[in-house]
């Protein structure tokens, strides 16, 4: 959700906190404040808005020093302004702190605080932190400590990071819950600390990563964990593999665009390692899974938000077709409240970017509570869904910047598919022929993603075509019908168009009373088992004025002549067709954003990794 980042060391710590910021203002941008200790007093600088307001404000007024701390914002308890931005200040001016999370008992705690004689100068439920910790440093306690005293009276999931004027040689940060993630970079005489990696990346790559309960004690030289009643905890410090030029934009115009480009990549990436071409054998070590453990499996259940959510769609079909368990998906933030049938028979496997999202989290912990076994498929290294997990897939497809997911959405469809074929192995229901055809059929993946990704200036020019639509109605049926949900969550995520999706056979049931000569169709139908259907239906829009715009396989002559536009795909094994037919929808969908002048990147009220609930 809001990006944090901290320096202390010998540099200026300024320029090194507003970069990191830029890095994450995809998480959370409606804000952004620095503070930085100058000349032993405390600097402050906010401003509302995106970044860029609050670089210009520090252009104006500048400040610098050698420790600091930067936030940026996705507002939960009060609205966007400069007063409400991180990082907020005491009244004694001695301490300054960012937070992510949402204190869930900050108005009991402010009447408190008040009652004592605090003033509050912002509507936000932080603010309260800051005076807990002043209240605490007045009995004469250290920083240290008075941040843990404070860090027991607050309620809910927290990052927060801290720094004194009075003690300016330390950064503390603190994890409860999980409410976004706190990273701890080591550098050589300066060290870091932020929400998540790509803020410091081009510093270092050795990371710690803090759990929930853990507190760091950060100088310019070392880390010091314990828990957050005081225990020792020794650091595990990990080297991230994650190339720093991966979150630039490069000659792309946005983020999104390089994303959806990188796809050529990160399918190859996706498939090295794990997949043995010559022996047919697929092997996902860090899944901690042996026969023993995948033959006890009676269900599996996939739960996730948002795209995830639908990659788990594709999942569901990919595993009762290869693996023949039975396999429910479920929002996450559905799953974690409706006591669902889960026992230690049951996997549970979630799929997240981030590895921060609270409802996936909390979907693992109830499925956990059950004693289920709990997997994930996770892209963002050292994340909790990671490390909670009893073993997880790593997509590996580096960093995602723009907000709109994407190719983190077409790795965890190979994922699931490699999952899939993994498990029916170990269970041993997967016959030699099968293995080998499902596994042959993997080697066709970045050629036909490069062939989809040339064939961008088609799909643009649809989008010209399309791009004052108010609606738009997205059908798709087995195992391409989540790419429906998908197409037309990235429209309405960046062009704020309407558009809804649906089963194709269900759109008799309602939809079709939509469609008129204002609502365009957009029908998936490459050349698999579902032709014949997708067809009677788009048939049946025809015949309604719709304008329709199809997505089938190369040489699909019927679609030719049906529809007003055609996106074409290369043809493809069914169950990764949904790969194929993701790609021109998530190119139109940018296409028409970027050409309607708006911020792709960034779209408004969105947020990266939505760490709230
Ligand atoms: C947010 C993002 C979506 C993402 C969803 C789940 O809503 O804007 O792009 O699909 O969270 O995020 P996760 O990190 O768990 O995949």
């Amino acid at each position: 959700m809001c990006g944090i980042v901290g320096y202390i060391g010998e540099k200026n710590a300024t320029p090194i906190i507003l970069g990191g910021l830029k890095k994450l203002e995809y998480r959370g941008y409606d804000s952004a404040g620095i503070a930085v200790i100058e000349e032993g007093n405390i600097e402050l600088r906010r401003d509302v808005g995106k970044l860029v307001n609050l670089e210009k404000l520090v252009e104006q007024q500048p400040l610098s020093g050698k420790i600091g701390i930067g936030h940026t914002r996705w507002a939960t308890h009060g609205a966007p302004s400069a007063k409400n931005a991180h990082p907020h200040i005491g009244e004694t001016g001695d301490v300054v702190i960012v937070h992510n999370g949402i204190v869930e008992n900050y108005l009991e705690l402010k009447e408190e605080l008040e009652a004592e004689g605090a003033h509050f100068n912002s509507e936000t439920d932080t603010e309260t932190i800051v005076h807990l910790i002043e209240r605490n440093l007045g009995s004469g306690v250290s920083l240290e400590k008075a941040v843990r005293l404070s860090l027991q009276r607050i309620k809910g999931a927290h990052g927060i990071v801290v720094i004194s004027s009075k003690e300016p040689d330390k950064i503390i940060a603190a994890r409860i819950g999980n409410a976004g993630g706190v990273v701890i970079g080591y550098g050589e005489g300066e060290m870091f600390v932020a929400s998540d990696i790509p803020a410091i990346l081009e510093y270092t790559r050795r990371m710690s990563f803090l759990e929930s309960q853990q507190m760091a004690v950060v100088t310019r030289e070392n880390a010091t964990i314990t828990t957050l009643d005081g225990k020792a905890v020794p650091a595990k410090i990990d080297t991230i593999a994650w190339d720093p030029v991966a979150a630039v934009k490069g000659n792309y115009r946005h983020f999104m665009q390089k994303e959806i480009h990188e796809q050529a990549r990160s399918l190859i990436d996706t498939l090295t390692g794990r997949v043995d071409f010559e022996n047919n054998r697929i092997n996902l070590m860090n899944l901690n899974l042996d026969a023993e453990k995948a033959r006890k499996f009676n269900k599996v259940i996939i739960t996730a938000c948002g795209t995830a959510y639908h990659a788990g769609l594709v999942g569901k079909t990919m595993i009762e077709t290869i693996a023949r368990i039975p396999t429910e998906v479920d929002i996450a933030s559905e799953f974690r409240y409706r006591d669902p049938l889960v026992d230690e028979n049951t996997c549970v496997l979630t799929i997240s970017q981030s590895g921060e999202t609270a409802d996936t989290l909390a979907a693992m912990e109830e499925a956990r509570n059950k004693k289920a076994m709990v997997f994930s498929i996770v892209n963002a290294i050292g994340s909790q869904a990671m490390r909670v997990a009893d073993g997880y897939i790593s997509m590996q497809v580096g960093p995602e910047i723009g907000v709109a997911s994407t190719k983190a959405f077409t790795a965890p469809l190979v994922d699931l598919y490699l999952f899939a074929i993994y498990l029916a192995d170990l269970r041993g229901t997967l016959s030699e022929e099968e293995r080998y055809r499902s596994i042959y059929d993997l080697r066709v993946i970045p050629d036909l993603a490069g062939k989809c990704l040339k064939r961008e200036d088609a799909v643009r020019e649809v989008a010209e075509k399309i791009k004052d639509i108010h609606n738009i109605l997205y059908l798709g049926r087995g195992i391409n019908m989540p790419i429906a949900y998908e197409g037309a969550l990235k429209l309405k995520e960046i062009s704020y168009i309407h558009a809804e999706a649906y089963p194709a056979g269900e759109m008799k049931h309602g939809p079709i009373a939509l469609i008129d000569q204002d609502m365009p169709v957009l029908a998936i139908m490459p050349k698999d088992q579902w032709y014949e259907k997708m067809l009677s239906q788009v048939e049946q829009a025809k015949a309604r004025g719709g304008i329709l715009i199809l997505v089938a396989t190369d040489g699909d002559e019927r679609a030719g002549e049906l529809g007003d536009d055609v996106l074409w795909i290369p043809e493809a094994p069914w169950m990764l067709t949904p790969v194929f037919a993701t790609i021109p929808l998530q190119m139109l969908a940018y296409h028409i954003a970027a050409i309607r002048g708006l911020d792709v990147d960034q779209p408004r009220n969105l947020a990266k990794s939505v760490t709230v609930e």
